[in-house]
C-alpha cells in the first residue's frame, strides 16, 4: 500500500544486509566508531581546541538540544503500562466501540499520572490536583481518557483557562511561589470566580494529598456520549477506581516527605510495578439516557458539577492493570501527547464548553512542545491500528512515505486508502460524528443552569466525617492566612458562608477575618461584592 505509513521503504531495507555492529563500541550520531571521549582536539597539550574536532562538536550541540518545553500545566508526571480488559460484552447496547465490548480483547494502555501545577522538578506530595491519563491503543484507534482524581473542574468555560492558569501558577513577577495553593492570585481569582467554589473544597480536601497513585481515583471529569452501532447516545461519566482503595497522606506528612523525598509517589509507582504488586483499577460508568439529560437539578454540560452515585450508581464495566514501567522516562513518559479528541467509533462528546475547548487545547500546545506535527509518530503515541493517510513531511518526519500521489482521489499511487463509509452514515470502523441536532443563536452568555456554585460544594461538606471537616478547615486556614490582601480572604469567607455557615466561622477565626452573618439565600454566585466591584465599569484614563 503506497500511502501507509506502516510501509517503510524498500530502498531503506535494501541497506540492511550491509548494517554492521562495531562489537557495542562508541560512535558519532554517524557510526564513526570514537577513540577519545574525554579529552577535545587540541594544537598542543595545553593549545586551544580545534574547529575541526566533529566529536566534540556533535557531543555538545546535542546535548545543548536535550530540553524541550514542558508541559504548560501537568509538568510533572510518572507513567506507566499496562492493560485493559472489560468484563463482558453487555456494553454493546451502549456503544460500537471494541474494547468497552469484546471481552476477549486485552488493550495496551499507558498511563501517566501528574501534578498540576508545579514544574517538571517540583515535589510530588504538594496540595493539588493529579492528573490521571489514560492512552488505550485499541484496534480501532487510540482512545484517550485525559482526567483528574477529582470528578469536577474549576471553571465551567475553556475560555477562562488561561486566566485560571495565570492565577495557580506563580506571580509572574518574581515566581512565587511554587506552591499551588498559597497565594493571593489563586484566592484573588476564587472570589472573583464562584464556579470555582466546589473544586476549591475537593482541592483543600485530603484528596489532594493522595498517599499512593495506585490509591487515586481518577474521573473523566465531563459528561461524554457513548453511542452505540444502531447510532444510538447514552450520556456518560468515566470513573476509575483503585482496587486498594482511596488513601490520602496526612498534611503533615506531606511536609515532610516533600523534604526527605520529593519523588515519593513516583518511585512508589516504580517500585511497586518492579516489585510485581500492579496497580489495578476498575473502570465505572454512569449511564444517563439522552432522554433524562434535563432531570437533574444541575446541567450535565456543566464540568463543576458530579452526578450523585445516589442518582446514578457508578457500573464496574472493566479492569486495568499497570504491570511494565517504561524503558526511558523522555522518550515515554515526557513525549507522550494525550489529547480528549483522540476518540474511537463509540465515544462522542457534549456541548460541554470545558470539553470543547480542550479539544481544541492539548493539539494545539502539543504542536510546539513536542516540535511540529509528527509527533504521533513517536513510539509512545503510535497506534496499534494502521494510519494510512495523505498527511506529508513537517519537521521529524521519520515514516518514508512511498508513491508518486499524496491526496485524495488518486489513481496513481497504487492503491490510494479507501474511506470506510460514503460519508452518508454510519460505516463499520469509521469514526461518524453523532448527529446532534443543534439550533441557536450566536450569543457569549452561560446558561441559568449552570449558575449554582454553592449547593454541591454543600453536599460536599455534609458528606466529610468530622475529622474530615477538620482538616478542611485547617487547609483553608493555612492557604488562606497566607493571603496578604485582607479582602480577599473576606470574599473567599463570604462564599464559604454559603456553602455552610460552620465552615466560614471556623474559617474566618483562624485567619482574622471578621465573623459573617449565617446567609439564608445562596446567591448562586451572582451577587458578590467583590464580584460587582470586578465588574463595575471603570473610568477611562
Ligand atoms: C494537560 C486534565 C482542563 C489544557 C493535562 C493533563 C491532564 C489534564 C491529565 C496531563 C496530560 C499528560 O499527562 O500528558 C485536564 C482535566 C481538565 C482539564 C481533567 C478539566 C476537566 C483543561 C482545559 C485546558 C487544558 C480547560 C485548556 C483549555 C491542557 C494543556 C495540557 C494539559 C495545554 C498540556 C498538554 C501537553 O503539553 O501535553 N490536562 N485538563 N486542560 N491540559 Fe488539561
Amino acid at each position: 500500500m503506497a500511502n501507509s505509513a506502516e510501509n517503510g521503504s524498500d530502498k531503506q531495507r535494501q541497506l540492511d544486509p550491509h548494517r554492521v555492529d562495531p562489537e557495542g563500541k562508541l560512535t558519532t550520531d554517524q557510526g564513526i566508531g570514537v577513540d577519545d571521549t574525554d579529552n577535545s582536539l587540541r594544537a598542543g597539550e595545553r593549545g586551544p581546541t580545534l574547529m575541526e574536532d566533529f566529536h566534540l562538536r556533535e557531543k555538545i550541540t546535542h546535548f545543548d538540544h536535550e530540553r524541550i518545553p514542558e508541559r504548560v500545566v501537568h509538568a510533572r508526571g510518572a507513567g506507566a503500562y499496562g492493560h485493559f480488559h472489560v468484563y463482558d460484552g453487555s456494553l454493546a447496547e451502549y456503544t460500537a466501540a471494541d474494547f468497552l465490548t469484546d471481552p476477549s480483547l486485552s488493550t495496551p494502555v499507558f498511563v501517566r499520572f501528574s501534578t498540576v501545577a508545579g514544574s517538571r522538578g517540583s515535589a510530588d506530595t504538594v496540595r493539588d490536583v493529579r492528573g490521571f491519563a489514560t492512552k488505550f491503543y485499541t484496534r480501532q484507534g487510540n482512545f484517550d481518557l485525559v482526567g483528574n482524581n477529582m470528578p469536577v473542574f474549576f471553571i465551567q468555560d475553556a475560555i477562562k483557562f488561561p486566566d485560571f492558569v495565570h492565577a495557580v501558577k506563580p506571580e509572574p513577577h518574581n515566581e512565587i511561589p511554587q506552591a499551588a495553593s498559597a497565594h493571593d492570585t489563586l484566592w484573588d481569582f476564587v472570589q472573583l470566580q464562584p464556579e470555582t467554589i466546589h473544586m476549591m473544597m475537593w482541592l483543600m480536601s485530603d484528596r489532594a494529598l493522595p498517599r499512593s497513585f495506585a490509591m487515586m481515583q481518577g474521573f473523566g471529569v465531563h459528561t461524554f456520549r457513548l453511542v452505540s452501532a444502531e447510532g444510538r447516545a447514552t450520556f456518560v461519566k468515566f470513573h476509575w477506581k483503585p482496587t486498594l482503595g482511596t488513601h490520602s497522606l496526612d498534611w503533615d506528612e506531606t511536609q515532610k516527605i516533600a523534604g526527605k523525598d520529593p519523588d515519593f509517589n513516583r518511585r512508589d509507582l516504580w517500585d511497586t510495578i518492579e516489585a510485581g504488586h500492579y496497580p489495578e483499577y476498575e473502570l465505572c460508568l454512569q449511564l444517563v439516557p439522552e432522554e433524562d439529560e434535563h432531570r437533574f437539578d444541575f446541567d450535565l454540560l456543566d464540568a463543576t458539577k458530579i452526578i450523585p452515585e445516589e442518582q446514578v450508581p457508578a457500573r464496574p464495566v472493566g479492569r486495568l492493570v499497570l504491570d511494565r514501567n517504561p524503558d526511558n522516562f523522555f522518550a515515554e513518559t515526557e513525549q507522550v501527547a494525550f489529547h480528549l479528541g483522540n476518540v474511537v467509533p463509540g465515544i462522542d462528546f457534549t456541548n460541554d464548553p470545558l470539553l470543547q475547548g480542550r479539544l481544541f487545547s492539548y493539539l494545539d500546545t502539543q504542536l510546539i512542545r513536542l516540535g511540529g506535527p509528527n509527533f504521533p509518530q513517536l513510539p509512545v503515541n503510535r497506534p496499534v491500528a494502521p494510519v494510512r493517510n495523505h498527511q506529508r513531511d513537517g519537521y521529524h518526519q521519520s515514516d518514508i512515505h512511498t508513491g508518486r500521489a499524496a491526496y485524495h482521489k488518486n489513481t496513481l499511487s497504487g492503491g490510494c486508502p479507501a474511506l470506510a463509509g460514503d460519508g452518508a452514515g454510519p460505516a463499520p470502523g469509521a469514526f461518524t460524528h453523532y448527529q446532534e441536532r443543534v439550533d441557536g443563536n450566536k450569543i457569549r452568555k452561560r446558561s441559568e443552569s449552570f449558575q449554582d456554585h454553592y449547593s454541591q460544594a454543600t453536599l460536599f461538606w455534609n458528606s466529610m466525617a468530622d475529622w474530615e471537616k477538620a482538616h478542611i478547615v485547617a487547609a483553608f486556614r493555612f492557604e488562606l492566612g497566607k493571603v496578604e490582601t485582607v479582602p480577599i480572604r473576606e470574599g473567599v469567607v463570604d462564599h464559604l458562608n454559603h456553602v455552610d455557615h460552620d465552615l466560614a466561622l471556623r474559617v474566618a477565626e483562624g485567619i482574622g477575618v471578621e465573623p459573617p452573618k449565617p446567609s439564608n439565600t445562596p446567591n448562586h454566585g451572582r451577587s458578590s461584592p467583590a464580584l460587582s466591584q470586578a465588574n463595575a465599569p471603570r473610568e477611562s484614563v
